[in-house]
């Protein structure tokens, strides 16, 4: 463009292992600042020289920080330490980084070169989300299920924005931050629809290959998610282990997302598909769980011609990345 002067290259670098919205509010906030972000993604190596090993490889968390929408460009394998060097390479007017302290193995600010620089910008680190707490409520999961009871009363005793279930998160929605990270534009004239809906808790790899091979079906993807007291009489446990607010935030971080239906009926109802325009519905490899009377949840779409399985290729699941995560734990 003629603006060339004007136009700046920011630099993010981190683990972005378990990617969740708080990475992604991070990216967001980064891009705000410039034109073109580009993020430097640590190889296991490094991530296991400095803190332990991440509990998705680097081709994982290359993808999944690809895929996120504030993301122009992805580099691998990216230094641990931020330098000048890494800066100037790639053309990076300054970096920016959560307003919390990264330390390398040996204690030293992994930012202190750029800070000294004054090539360092801050942006705030998303309250009541992080890695540590993620893995704090997936303990609290293999645990005895909740009872019933126990549940409700959490629920009328206003402990805020807690999941019944796992009882855990001091995140707070607003209405705000669901704008910021929401798609202004609704589909165009002609427009084919694709509908989706599930639990989508903890937002990881698989769900990305699916909900990118959904697309493929047509132009413009709604997700539905579920609502916690929904999701939990389907996946038992003390499941989700993301209430439905955060589960919110981590789908419409991603790129392939043009529109999520917060609390979504977990039958396909014809209401809804005349609403949205839905053109076809879509469900991956995993089982169909029937509706609390037995039905068949996308009786409706079937009834219409408009329903559609598909395999994206990627088995993982929400209970495959507990077990990897008790496992990593272990190796510490
Ligand atoms: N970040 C943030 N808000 C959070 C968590 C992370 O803004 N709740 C930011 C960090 O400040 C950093 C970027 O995300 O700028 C990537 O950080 P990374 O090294 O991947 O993660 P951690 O800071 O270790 O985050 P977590 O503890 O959640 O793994
Ligand atoms: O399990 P959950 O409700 O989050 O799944 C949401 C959707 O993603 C479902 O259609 C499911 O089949 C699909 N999925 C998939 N491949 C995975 C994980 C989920 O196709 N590995």
């Amino acid at each position: 463009s003629s603006d060339k002067k004007s136009f700046t290259r920011v630099w993010c670098d981190g683990c972005y292992d378990m990617v969740h919205f708080g990475h992604a509010n991070s990216l967001r906030q980064a891009k705000e600042m410039g034109d073109y972000l580009i993020v430097g993604v640590h190889t296991d190596e490094e991530i296991r020289k400095h803190k332990g090993p991440p509990v998705f490889n680097e081709e994982e968390r290359y993808r999944m920080v690809r895929a996120i929408k504030w993301v122009d460009e992805v580099v691998e394998g990216a230094p641990y330490v931020t330098t000048k060097d890494t800066l100037e390479k790639y053309n990076c007017a300054f970096c920016v980084h959560g307003d919390d302290i990264t330390m390398t193995a040996d204690g030293k600010d992994t930012y202190q070169e750029v800070k000294d620089a004054k090539l360092y910008r801050e942006c705030q680190r998303t309250a009541g989300i992080s890695t540590t707490d993620l893995v704090g409520r997936m303990l609290l999961l293999t645990r005895d299920h909740l009872n019933r009871s126990e549940s409700e009363e959490a629920i009328t005793s206003g402990k805020g924005e807690s999941s019944p279930w796992t009882g855990a998160s001091q995140f707070l929605q607003t209405s705000r931050k669901i704008m910021q990270f929401a798609d202004t534009k609704g589909p165009k004239a002609g427009d084919r629809i694709v509908y989706v809906a599930g639990a989508f808790d903890l937002f990881h790899i698989g769900h990305l290959d699916f909900l990118e091979a959904a697309a493929k079906e047509g132009d413009y993807l709604i997700v539905g998610l579920h609502p916690d007291s929904v999701v939990n009489k389907y996946k038992g446990s003390n499941s989700p282990i993301m209430n439905l607010n955060e589960r919110v935030l981590n789908t419409l971080a991603y790129r392939v997302v043009s529109e999520v239906v917060i609390g979504a009926p977990y039958a396909v109802s014809a209401e809804l598909m005349d609403s949205f325009k839905v053109d076809v519905v879509v469900h991956g490899i995993t089982p169909i769980f029937e509706d609390y009377d037995g039905a068949d949840p996308y009786a409706e779409p079937k009834r219409r011609g408009k329903f559609k399985l598909i395999d994206s290729g990627n088995p993982l699941t929400t209970e495959d990345i507990i077990t990897r995560i008790l496992k990593n734990r272990l190796d510490f």
